[in-house]
């Protein structure tokens, strides 16, 4: 088994019941929720939602989008990221919520945002100088409140390493 010599810790908050979180966090995440239905998931039958709220207060909802060439699959976290990017440009962003579903399924998967979308997440963060607060259903079915993309990717690759 593979060990890191120097286990690097992660900032986050857990909570046993969404009902527990602050308001903006329990209205992105029925914003993720309901963006869950445009998945387009043909292939996986695994279905993302997330939402992020700019600092005026603009929902941007998005879902993962998938296709027969199965490496142009999006994850929803990058394509609402993507989006507020290209229709809000200037704009922070304040949260972001994702949660994940199995087709025909009611209830929500533990999952976590892959390395890609922690990498872009990141980024742009980093642009905007500003920590983003990512809420997400994850590992024992708890609710997971990080209060920054870098505490979503600790070490991480930015243009300062290059
Ligand atoms: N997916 C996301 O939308 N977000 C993630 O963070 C992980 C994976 C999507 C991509 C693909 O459409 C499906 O879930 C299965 O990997």
């Amino acid at each position: 088994m593979f060990l890191n010599p120097k286990p690097v810790m992660s900032d986050y908050l857990t909570f046993d019941a969404a009902e527990s979180l602050d308001r903006e966090s329990r209205y992105l995440i029925n914003k993720a929720k309901e963006a869950t239905s445009h998945s387009y998931s043909p292939y996986s039958k695994f279905k993302v939602g997330a939402a992020l709220i700019l600092d005026d207060g603009t929902v941007v909802p998005g879902s993962n989008q998938e296709n027969a060439s199965y490496p142009l699959c999006m994850c929803a976290e990058r394509v609402v990221l993507y989006a507020a990017s290209a229709i809000y440009p200037g704009h922070k962003i304040h949260g972001l919520a994702v949660v994940a579903q199995r087709a025909k399924e009611k209830d929500l998967v533990p999952a976590t945002p892959c390395g890609a979308c922690r990498q872009v997440l990141f980024e742009f963060e980093e642009r905007q100088k500003k920590p983003i607060r990512i809420v997400l259903f994850g590992p024992g079915k708890k609710w997971f409140q990080f209060p920054s993309a870098a505490s979503l990717l600790p070490l991480a690759f930015d243009k300062n390493s290059l």
